[in-house]
């Protein structure tokens, strides 16, 4: 049930003429004080139409209305201010959860339709950076969202795995590397031989020289330079495997950029027969005045294939694949311009479906406020953050529960929950400071305390000791916070369309936290599990909200331990 759009239903009777439900619906406040009731309706929109004063045609509205949803309905000013039957919206509500329940808040809105989704695409023989993980898990709440909206989605880890960088880093193995430390160490060592070449890059330019021809080689499917290449990409994806596994995160497919290099003399191609291309300094570029964007490169003077060339193959390369009906790109917002250009040269070779490519841009993580630089080895490693904060949980659960079953499951779930969360609960364009204990902390708006508060609620419900839930005929309020609690639990499949239509997990993670506190108070007030006569219906109140925080949580791709 979704009350305010009951209420526009309700309304849109008497001004069907006017507007329409979406219009009413958009025009529905929620008053400022509860004393002046739930909902309220203003009438102004409709003074100039009608030729009358808001305040009559809020009275007129107001009489004809005749509805066993509200049990009160006023008139102050402009307002029709209408107060809920309260019992009669608290036992719907909780009835559908219980019954619907995990299933409770999604809808159909995808009708099946494909969307792949850009995600994590870290650089192979580099570190996984806060970057790569921000990407990773906004990507995943945002196809666990599409999933929930009746969308397919489909994961792509589009692993940057090739480009001149593997020339470098090839040139500087064949002087400097030693195996032994790379199998030991694959991605601190292959890491300090790239931070080593540009040191050493920058009293001798001879090596870029060396970078860039055991580029050519590679491209050429040299063997030395292939077999190095293929080398270092298994063991990097060893150490990315980890991570997400770690995370529980799984991709539909791993095609990287060089997965699209025979591909990627048909884009030319294409480009070429549209006489898009043009000669600037011996290179091949798309040029993009009148998009106010700069030219696109396509193909380098030596012949070298670009980023923007691999994004268009893989852009082709998946419409063909999946005929999405959209295509995001979950990439920190300092790619902003090059998805501008890609979907600009798209455009250029006219597929209407290049208007369905979306970049969901998000803000950097920051340390003082500065960026992190793998050039100059400024980095923090994922999996070490990830091995703290499990550590962190561990320590928290000895403290306060020692007796737990699965205690090291429990501080995983709510170790790695806390990283994640703290990553969701923020806009995705706001930058983000990077601090370890921020990261890690378990209280106040954090991943754990959403956590904790469900397992509070799962500890009731074992207390309680109920095969099934009984769902009361009719609820009778007692409490400020009953209602307080039943309001949030309304406004859930509201909130998952919000963040599906804004792309925007972090408001499911607002709105857990908000349930959260919300069910907490309700618990510091209530005594839940005392003999009287409402002690079912808090049984079911309490089953309501563990299930929607869950789900919730599952949004976000976080787990919800059952006891902690
Ligand atoms: N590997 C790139 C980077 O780390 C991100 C790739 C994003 N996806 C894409 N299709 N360009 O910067």
């Amino acid at each position: 049930m979704n009350v305010k759009n009951n209420f526009a239903k309700i309304l849109w009777e008497q001004l069907k003429d006017d507007l329409d439900v979406q219009e009413i619906e958009g025009l529905i406040e929620k008053p400022k004080h509860t004393d002046f009731g739930d909902l309220a309706f203003p009438c102004f929109s409709l003074a100039a139409k009608r030729k009358m004063a808001p305040q009559k045609i809020a009275e007129q509205i107001s009489k004809n209305i005749n509805s066993s949803l509200f049990e009160k309905i006023e008139v102050v000013g402009p307002y029709v201010n209408v107060f809920l039957n309260k019992s009669q919206v608290f036992t719907t509500i909780i009835s559908e959860i219980l019954s619907k329940k995990e299933s409770y808040g999604s809808n159909n809105i995808g009708k099946g339709e494909v969307v792949t989704i850009d995600m994590s695409s870290p650089n192979i023989a580099k570190p996984f950076s806060m970057g790569h993980l921000r990407s990773t898990v906004i990507g995943n709440a945002i196809a666990l969202i599409h999933a929930k909206c009746g969308f397919k989605p489909i994961k792509i880890n589009h692993l940057g795995d090739w480009g001149t960088q593997f020339g470098k880093l090839i040139a500087a193995y064949k002087h400097w590397g030693v195996e032994e430390k790379v199998k030991q160490k694959t991605i601190q060592e292959l890491l300090a031989l790239y931070v080593k070449f540009h040191e050493e890059a920058e009293n001798n330019k001879q090596l870029e020289v060396e970078g860039r021809e055991w580029f050519k080689q590679l491209e050429d499917g040299h063997e030395e330079a292939t077999s190095l290449w293929s080398w270092f990409r298994e063991e990097s994806l060893k150490e990315f495997n980890r991570i997400y596994e770690m995370l529980n995160i799984q991709f539909d497919s791993t095609a990287g950029e060089a997965f699209y290099n025979d591909k990627m003399e048909s884009v030319v191609e294409l480009l070429e027969n549209k006489e898009l291309l043009t000669e600037s300094d011996s290179a091949k570029v798309v040029l993009l005045e009148d998009e106010q964007l700069p030219p696109c490169l396509i193909k380098k003077s030596d012949g070298a294939t670009l980023y923007a060339t691999r994004d268009l193959a893989a852009a082709l390369y998946r419409q063909q694949t999946y005929q999405f009906a959209k295509s995001l790109y979950v990439v920190g917002n300092e790619q902003t311009l090059h998805f501008k250009q890609l979907k600009a040269v798209l455009q250029k070779l006219e597929y209407d479906w290049a208007s369905n490519l979306h970049h969901i841009g998000f803000g950097m993580m920051l340390k003082d406020g500065k960026k992190m630089s793998t050039r100059k080895g400024e980095v923090v490693f994922l999996e070490d953050v990830l091995r703290e904060s499990i550590s962190l949980a561990q320590d928290n659960i000895e403290k306060k529960n020692p007796t737990l079953e699965n205690k090291s499951q429990v501080a995983h779930m709510v170790g790695v929950g806390a990283i994640v969360f703290h990553d969701l609960k923020n806009y995705r364009m706001n930058d983000i400071d990077f601090s370890l204990e921020d990261i890690t902390r378990f209280e106040g708006e954090t991943g754990p305390y959403v956590q904790y508060t469900n397992a509070r609620a799962c500890s009731i419900l074992r207390k309680a000791n109920r095969e099934t839930i009984q769902t009361p005929t009719l609820f009778t309020l007692r409490h400020d916070s009953e209602w307080e609690l039943v309001m949030l639990l309304l406004e859930f499949p509201t909130v998952i369309q919000h963040a599906l239509q804004k792309y925007d997990p972090s408001l499911v993670a607002k709105f857990i936290v908000d349930l959260a506190q919300a069910f907490n108070k309700y618990y510091g007030e209530v005594k839940i599990l005392s003999d009287d006569e409402q002690k079912e219906e808090r049984i079911a109140l309490v089953a309501a909200t563990s299930t929607v925080l869950t789900e919730g949580l599952r949004l976000l791709g976080m787990k919800a331990p059952i006891q902690m």
